[in-house]
């Protein structure tokens, strides 16, 4: 690896893992394979957008092109159908217990690609390569997999982390503004969490934010986004906070529940969108959530105001929605307790900030505060 390349090390339910950043980090393949050669399975997008440096990967590990099965990336795609292909595709490859599946794309493709390798002969050997700005900072790290059934968000998957996970930002330059967007709700959330200072640094960056993220069409990519901002000291950071909590709480049962900040009510908002025409990004849905819960914790007085403040700002600055349209009060109950982090004994757990940086988990919150915060929906 160059020098300028990060490695984080975890040991996940004793299975290590690790995380490279750097150029070409893919390169790296080989250390993760023990058996070549591995199964690819590609975002198509992808796929098309790097042909060469997907090439020089696949080489790397094993001088030759390998069979490649190329899935489309999105959150229709994280579903029951896309795994059921995956399988057939897995037993005309011959995919032997002892074989190694290598995902490359954002982390719809990661999280299902992840339980079709824990799933495929009870779990073969997993490799990474997250090409979107949310997948490096989250989707990628921490063996989360999950397909969405039922009209609930990720109710299927298992824990089964990536033996290796090899990160590269130079991807980063053919993503869409509203796929940036989406990541950087993500990265704010988990600066939000466990490093202050890197949130004090995106809060300072917000007018470029905005420039780049804010105020460009939002299908098209963006011109000179690579050379705008610092991605790989930002990924960097966001990657180490996530390895920590993690690496403390695999399986979530405390420190980790902090990541769901903003998820319980983005995910609910998420699902029920997607039944509509105005379907939210995960990115989009996560970031109205954390702009609701910092509206609760204000207002509670456990979060001071201006940080409330900090966070709304900030969000808006990257171009992403901070309230929406509240779906009708039963519904929303309803929705709510689908979540996959209803427990039968406690109910909903919720996660609230005390401040940047400071995280409650098990907290709870009644459907009415949420309202407060949400629109009005519309009549008809
Ligand atoms: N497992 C976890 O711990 C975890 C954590 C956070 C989020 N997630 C999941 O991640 C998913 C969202 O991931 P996402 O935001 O990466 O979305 P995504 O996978 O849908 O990717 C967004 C779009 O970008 C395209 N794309 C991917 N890489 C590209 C590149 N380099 N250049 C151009 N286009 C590219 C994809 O084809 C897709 O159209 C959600 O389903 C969410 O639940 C999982």
């Amino acid at each position: 690896m160059r020098d300028e390349s990060l490695i984080l090390e975890m040991m996940l339910d004793q299975t290590p893992s690790t995380y490279l950043l750097g150029p070409l980090a893919g390169l790296e393949l080989g250390r993760f394979v023990p058996t070549p050669p591995p199964v690819y399975i590609i975002d198509q997008l992808v796929a098309e957008l790097h042909p060469a440096c997907l090439e020089q990967i696949q080489n790397s590990c094993t001088n030759c092109q390998q069979p490649a099965l190329l899935v489309p990336g999105g959150e229709p795609f994280k579903s029951l159908t896309e795994l059921e292909k995956i399988y057939n595709w897995l037993s005309e490859q011959a995919l032997t217990r002892d074989g190694t599946i290598v995902a490359i794309g954002g982390g719809t493709v990661l999280d299902l690609v992840g339980l079709a390798a824990s799933t495929w002969r009870r779990g073969v050997n997993f490799v990474s390569i997250p090409t979107t700005l949310l997948a490096m900072v989250d989707a990628s790290i921490g063996g989360k997999t999950a397909i969405n059934t039922s009209g609930i968000k990720n109710p299927v998957g298992t824990f089964y982390p990536a033996r290796g996970i090899l990160a590269d930002v130079g991807f980063l330059g053919t993503l869409t503004c509203s796929d940036l967007r989406d990541g950087m709700a993500e990265l704010i959330k988990t600066a939000a969490i466990g490093d202050a200072a890197l949130f004090a640094e995106l809060y300072a960056a917000r007018e470029n934010l905005n420039k780049t993220l804010g105020q460009n069409a939002a299908n098209e990519p963006v011109p000179g986004i690579l050379g705008a901002l610092p991605w790989r000291q930002w990924v960097g950071r966001a990657a180490a906070v996530k390895v920590n909590l993690v690496n403390r709480d695999f399986r979530e049962s405390g420190p980790r529940k902090a990541l769901n900040l903003g998820h319980t009510l983005g995910h609910v908002l998420e699902a029920h969108s997607h039944q509509s025409d105005r379907p939210l990004s995960h990115g989009q849905a996560v970031a109205i959530g954390m702009a609701v819960v910092f509206r609760i914790a204000a207002e509670r007085n456990l979060c001071p105001v201006p940080q409330a403040l900090e966070m709304i700002q900030l969000l808006e600055a990257c171009g992403l929605p901070v309230t929406w349209p509240a779906p009708p009060a039963d519904l929303l109950e309803k929705l709510l307790s689908g979540d996959k982090k209803v427990s039968a004994r406690s109910g909903l757990s919720w996660v609230l900030p005390e401040r940047i940086g400071k995280i409650r988990v098990d907290e709870k919150v009644q459907p009415t505060e949420l309202l407060r915060w949400l629109e009005t929906p519309e009549e008809g």
